[in-house]
């Protein structure tokens, strides 16, 4: 018989001893593993179970008994209902340890593998205002934080994150600290505006409604991109959309627009047009310029990420004459970052207008010893490919959370590159794939780097070497 959640426990004085994957706090109560979000390791909490297996439970906290040292005071109002933030309310220090650890644990857990020990995590020097991309969802349904008996239709409309585990409910956010400051004035005063215009804010149920998503993006250099996403053409609503946003932000360099009809959110494959400025934004990295257009990933924190293609590269020991491939290589930020100090560079990447970007990137730098193929990488990297274009001599692969697929990996196996830069933002999919290369490969060295200051998300270098 299923328990209703009401008859679940209440497990008072629950000492919480860990924060691990999903941002989830960790406490133990005799057998049982209990998760619970926004607490912190040393609080001693009572918790209202909300699930219960046989081995775990989840819960929420209904009091605090005693306040764990290793707190500090969140500063965002929204912390505790948005899902951006985890730990937000742990000190940083206490944080990079939190995610050194689940990069070991991860690698000695789910590898199995034997590895060196980990070099301490590199921290990221801005911990707030660290994010160069920010998208917003429109929803008619906002998540009320004081229900009402009466709530007016219109009251209903948001302009926020998704709330974590419910696909159809929006946080209407006023300030989030991990964007550049226009955001905020942007997301706040485009709000209001379409409010005042009476335009529809989409229902993810019904899949009606005007208006979707909108996403922000600033470079380094300054120039900064906007994206509207529209759930239905209708051009007089869409230009005066426009219009309020070039006239309000005369900062935006690319302004742009999507119109949306499918039930799904993904926009790589749809037409954006651009409705003033440039098609693309310049991002500045060392001495090298990058073009990011509005579907190429660019990693969201870039000072970080200087840091990361720096430790890849010196990971790497290139001395000048190898063939190297990029696996995952985005707009070729990698493959370009490298290719002065290779003999050629081949990157290889799913989205066609990021290979587009990544080609104009080593033209407008250069570079002349990069080439890039556009698909999936398990029916791009094949024996033919590795025939036609040469065995590497180093492969640095950078996949998404999901990692490689298991056709990929056996096929990097086959071309025997002596050295490997794995790259990962999920150190879980990156312990699974270095796994199937055991027999061939021994890891040398890893590096966790901190990408995402007060999120459990952890990015991880490791270096494998031919045995
Ligand atoms: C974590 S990003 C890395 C991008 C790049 N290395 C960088 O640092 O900017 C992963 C990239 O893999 C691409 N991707 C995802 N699935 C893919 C697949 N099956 N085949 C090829 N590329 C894929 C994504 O479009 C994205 O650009």
């Amino acid at each position: 018989m299923r328990r209703n959640k009401k008859d679940l426990p209440i497990l008072q004085d629950l000492l919480i001893v860990d924060a691990g994957a999903e941002g989830m706090a960790v406490g133990r109560h005799d057998m049982l593993v209990v998760f619970v979000p926004f607490a912190v390791p040393g609080d001693i909490v009572d918790v209202k179970l909300t699930k219960k297996k046989k081995t775990y439970a989840e819960g929420k906290i209904i009091k605090i008994n005693k306040l764990s040292p290793l707190r500090t005071q969140p500063p965002c109002s929204h912390f505790g209902l948005c899902g951006g933030c985890r730990w937000q309310n742990m000190r940083y220090d206490i944080q990079l340890a939190f995610k050194q650890k689940l990069v070991n644990d991860s690698l000695q857990r789910l590898g199995g593998f034997d590895f060196p020990e980990p070099k301490p995590i590199i921290g990221s020097k801005d911990i707030f205002h660290y994010r160069n991309k920010v998208e917003f969802t429109f929803s008619n349904r906002k998540w009320l934080i004081h229900p009402a008996d009466h709530v007016e239709e219109k009251e209903m409309n948001g302009l926020g994150f998704h709330l974590p585990g419910m696909f159809d409910r929006i946080l209407d956010v006023d300030t989030c600290y991990l964007f550049e400051s226009p955001a905020n004035e942007m997301r706040n005063r485009l709000r209001d505006f379409c409010q005042e215009q009476d335009f529809t804010f989409y229902n993810p149920r019904t899949h009606l409604g005007f208006l979707r998503n909108f996403i922000i993006r600033l470079a380094s250099t300054g120039d900064l991109m906007l994206i509207m996403i529209f759930g239905y053409d209708s051009p007089d609503d869409i230009d005066k959309t426009m219009q309020f946003l070039k006239q309000t932000f005369p900062q935006i360099s690319s302004l742009q627009y999507v119109i949306n009809t499918k039930k799904n959110d993904t926009i790589t494959d749809l037409e954006c047009i651009v409705y003033s400025g440039l098609p693309y934004i310049t991002e500045k990295m060392n001495d090298l310029v990058f073009r990011v257009g509005p579907l190429s990933f660019f990693q969201t924190n870039s000072a970080q990420a200087l840091i990361l293609y720096q430790t890849a590269f010196d990971m790497a020991r290139l001395v000048g004459d190898e063939l190297v491939y990029d696996l995952y290589t985005g707009t070729g930020t990698i493959a370009n970052f490298i290719a002065h100090k290779a003999a050629h560079v081949i990157g290889i990447e799913y989205v066609e207008a990021a290979v587009a970007d990544a080609k104009i990137n080593s033209e407008i730098n250069g570079i002349r010893n990069t080439s890039f193929y556009a698909g999936d990488m398990a029916k791009i990297l094949t024996t033919e490919f590795i025939l036609e274009n040469g065995r590497p001599d180093v492969v640095i692969t950078d996949p998404p959370r999901a990692g490689m697929h298991a056709s990929v990996v056996s096929q990097i196996e086959e071309a025997r590159p002596g050295k490997i830069v794995y790259i990962s933002c999920n150190p879980a999919t990156q312990a699974r794939d270095i796994a199937l290369l055991e027999q061939t490969y021994k890891v040398t060295a890893v590096q966790p780097v901190d990408m995402f200051p007060h999120t459990q998300h952890v990015e991880n270098i490791v270096l494998l070497e031919l045995k």
